[in-house]
Parts: structure tokens; C-alpha cells; sequence
């Protein structure tokens, strides 16, 4: 192992959970001459006092990064792949969007072509967000499931997805049976689970479009593939959630259409969970299933406001999500400034958020989600170097922000209240830089 480089920089992370009592305020680690020093493999083996890091590897080359901001790279745990077009609709709730805008968009994945191109314009953008890990939920043909992890393999990027399956109420090209279902996703994730930075994620769209022998399919798959994750969504949409109700008489509630067949488990994400009863939290909990919360998404569908206190009061997992393209960006930034945003207008049922809190669902809540807690999420020694830069342009808000914060604190807040992509100038994952002064670049991982 040898260390080509050592990063000098100002950082940002939460190695200690904010939302845990025993977490002291303000809830996340700042150092303002950090050195990490990350093997060519990827792995931060030395971290600590710049002038402790250099002395320990005399002759390495130093990359100074102190005029700008250090992060552990941002993770979503909810974005839609064949959606990016379809960002910025405004005024219609859940299923109105769906069969207007989502749907009709994410028909013509079915052209390769098509889907080729929206598979650049996809990862270009999770890249330009600083976005290194996230879990995608991919399309209905497998084709252009195939493409965009070939997009993001390209860039190295940490990408979980799969095949997004239905057999019921969604437009006819987008329908699928039991069986293909389950020939595809095999198919899929035997090209491509445990390549490099890729894994499999089985993903049902969301119970209201795919039937027990469907769901029954998508447990075959979770259990032959091992590592797999799962994801789709639940209890988003009052309409939805009664109709899922009328669906499913057999069911206890809404969570157990997927619980009946086995479906959730650590490894399991569940969207938005705006409308969750009591029982359904216990199970999701038991199961130690995580939510991925969607604000801007939830805003922009009028979805309601996402209860984050019950689900903590419950035990259960949170973490952020774009849900692009309901979702009005690919910025976690935005996410988690919608996130203060929301649960301070909660008042007294709201949960109070600082920047340490908003900085941990963007990061490592994020990682833990999706079974990575030992791998990123943090800048602590033995993780790997997923990282983001931010370096506001001269004389913009940001730049202007920083320079006048008058504490970590304050400036975390900045970030929050003020970054977006033109201030992310750098990217890496595992060590590989995806992204230098904002424009995205190939690399070959290692
Ligand atoms: N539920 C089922 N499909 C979707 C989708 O594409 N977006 C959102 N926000 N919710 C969904
Ligand atoms: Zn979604």
C-alpha cells in the first residue's frame, strides 16, 4: 500500500450521530488544518493534525485545499434515474404527476438512444450535485438499467439500482409479469451486483402498481442475490395510501404488503413514509428498515410534512433523498435546508434541526441506509475517500457567506441555507477525482 498523496484541508463531518443525546453540540467534527492521507486504493489511513500527517509521510505530495471546504461526499437515497427531465412540474399531488408527468417520460426509456442519453444527463448531474453514493431507482426496461450502470461505472460512482417493476394500473409498456420480472432483475444483477462500486437493489415501483405474485418475484430475487438491496415506496400520498388499503384487504396496513413477503430488512428503503401509523413504524423498526425523507419532493407534491420525530421516537432509520424528479433538484443541500425548513414549521411536533443534524442525513444517516457505514459516510481513518470540495465562486453568496461566519457553526449553516452545484468545484470517490473545477471527468476505478 503507498500513499501518493496527502489532502491538507479545512472539514466537516459527523462521526458521531447528532440525533444521539449522548452527542455533544454541535453535533459534528471540524478541523481547520486537517491532513488525510489516502492510500492508492482509496482508503483514508491517516488522519489528524496537517503537521502530524506530513510529518508521518515526508516527501508525499501535499494537495492544499484550504481555500475551500472539505465534505464527506453527499449520499441520496431516493432519486429517480429516468426522471431528470421531468423536474420542476409544479401543482399537481402524487398521482396526477404520475400519470402526467412521470409516467408518459419514463415510457421512453424504452428507446436505447433515448435512455443512453438520459444516462449521461443522470450521473453528470448526480456529479455536479457532489452526489458519490446514492440509490437509484432505475427504469422499467432493463436495457436502460444496463446503461446507466455502464454511466456510472465510467465515473466510478457508487451506485445502487435495479429494475423497476410492475404489473398493474401504470401505461402498458411499463407493465411487466412475474416471470420477466424475475428473469431480468437475475439477468441484471448477475452483470452487475458487486462490480466494482455497483450493487443491486430489487425495486418494485410501490404496491399500488405491483401485485402479490409481482412482490412474491421481487423476494425471490432479494433472497438468490445476496447483499441486495431493497427499496420502492410507501404511505407518500393520502389517495395512495387508501388505495393501496382497497388493494390489499389481507394486509395489515400499507408497510405489510412488503413485510408479507419478506421484503424488509436492514438493507431495506423505504420513500417518504409521510402518513405511517404506529404499527407500521414498530415493524419498519423490528426489521431495522430505513426511510429515505424527500422534502422538496414532499413540498412540491403537497405529499405533507414528514413526522421525523415519530420515526425517531420509534427507532427508526432516516436518511435523505432528491426524489428527483417529484424532487426539485439533485442537490442534498437543498434537501436538508428543506428538511430544517419543514420540521421548524411542525412547531412543537417538529424536530429541531442544527447544521451538525443536517449535515449527517446528508452523509452518513445516508451511508448507514444503504449498508455502508464501514465504508463512507465520514472522513474517519479506514473509510474511503468520498469527498466534496466546495469552492464558491469569487463575489457569490456563498463565498461572501463564508467569508463572514463567525463560527464552524455559522458557516455550516451557509452551506446549508446557500450551496448549490456552481459551488461544488471537486469530487472523489475512493479516491478517484470524478469531478475537478465543476466539470465531470471519467476515470478508470481501481
Ligand atoms: N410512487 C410511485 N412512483 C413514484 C415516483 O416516481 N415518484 C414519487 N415521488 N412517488 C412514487
Ligand atoms: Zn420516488
Amino acid at each position: 500500500m503507498s500513499v501518493p498523496v496527502v489532502y491538507r484541508a479545512r472539514a466537516y463531518d459527523t462521526p458521531d450521530d447528532p440525533f444521539d443525546p449522548a452527542t455533544a453540540a454541535p453535533g459534528f467534527r471540524y478541523d481547520d488544518d486537517l491532513g488525510l492521507a489516502v492510500s492508492d486504493d482509496g482508503v483514508i489511513v491517516m488522519r489528524g493534525p496537517y503537521a502530524a500527517v506530513a510529518a508521518a509521510h515526508p516527501g508525499t505530495p501535499v494537495l492544499d485545499l484550504r481555500a475551500g471546504l472539505l465534505l464527506p461526499g453527499l449520499v441520496d437515497t431516493h432519486v429517480h434515474f429516468p426522471q431528470v427531465r421531468v423536474i420542476g412540474a409544479l401543482g399537481m399531488p402524487l398521482l396526477e404527476w404520475l400519470e402526467r408527468c412521470a409516467l408518459p417520460e419514463e415510457v421512453h426509456l424504452g428507446s436505447p438512444d433515448y435512455a443512453a442519453t438520459i444516462a449521461e444527463e443522470f450521473v453528470a448531474s448526480l456529479i455536479a450535485a457532489g452526489t458519490t453514493t446514492s440509490l437509484v431507482f432505475g427504469s422499467h426496461f432493463a436495457p436502460a438499467v444496463d446503461l446507466l450502470l455502464a454511466e456510472a461505472e465510467r465515473y466510478g460512482l457508487r451506485v445502487t439500482t435495479g429494475l423497476v417493476v410492475s404489473d398493474r394500473i401504470l401505461p402498458e409498456p411499463l407493465l411487466t409479469t412475474p416471470d420477466r420480472a424475475y428473469a431480468e432483475a437475475l439477468g441484471l444483477a448477475s452483470r452487475w451486483h458487486g462490480r466494482g462500486r455497483i450493487r443491486y437493489a430489487v425495486t418494485p415501483r410501490f404496491a399500488l402498481s405491483a401485485s402479490d405474485p409481482v412482490l412474491a418475484a421481487c423476494a425471490s430475487v432479494l433472497d438468490e442475490v445476496g447483499g441486495s438491496l431493497f427499496t420502492t415506496h410507501v404511505n407518500e400520498n393520502s389517495a395512495e395510501v387508501a388505495t393501496v388499503a382497497g388493494q390489499f384487504p389481507h394486509r395489515d396496513h400499507y408497510v405489510d404488503t412488503y413485510d408479507h413477503h419478506g421484503l424488509l430488512g436492514p438493507l431495506s428503503v423505504l420513500a417518504h413514509d409521510v402518513h405511517p401509523t404506529d404499527a407500521e413504524l414498530d415493524v419498519m423498526a423490528a426489521r431495522r428498515t430505513s426511510v429515505s425523507w424527500c422534502p422538496t419532493s414532499n413540498s412540491a407534491l403537497g405529499s405533507g410534512i414528514f413526522p421525523l420525530r415519530r420515526h425517531l421516537a420509534a427507532g427508526v432509520r432516516v436518511a435523505l433523498g432528491s426524489d428527483v424528479g417529484a424532487g426539485t433538484g439533485f442537490s442534498v443541500f437543498k434537501e436538508g435546508l428543506q428538511a430544517y425548513f419543514l420540521q421548524h414549521l411542525l412547531g412543537d411536533d417538529g424536530m429541531p434541526l442544527g447544521a451538525g443534524h443536517l449535515l449527517h442525513l446528508s452523509t452518513a444517516a445516508g451511508a448507514a441506509a444503504l449498508g455502508l457505514a464501514d465504508t463512507v459516510g465520514d472522513l474517519s481513518e479506514g473509510k474511503q475517500f468520498d469527498a466534496v470540495l466546495l469552492r464558491p465562486p469569487p463575489g457569490t453568496a456563498l463565498d461572501l457567506g463564508l467569508r463572514h461566519a463567525d463560527s464552524p457553526e455559522s458557516a455550516l449553516g451557509k452551506v446549508f441555507a446557500l450551496a448549490g452545484d456552481a459551488d461544488v468545484a471537486e469530487v472523489w470517490v475512493g479516491g478517484d477525482q470524478v469531478a475537478s473545477g465543476g466539470f465531470v471527468r471519467p476515470v478508470t476505478p481501481r
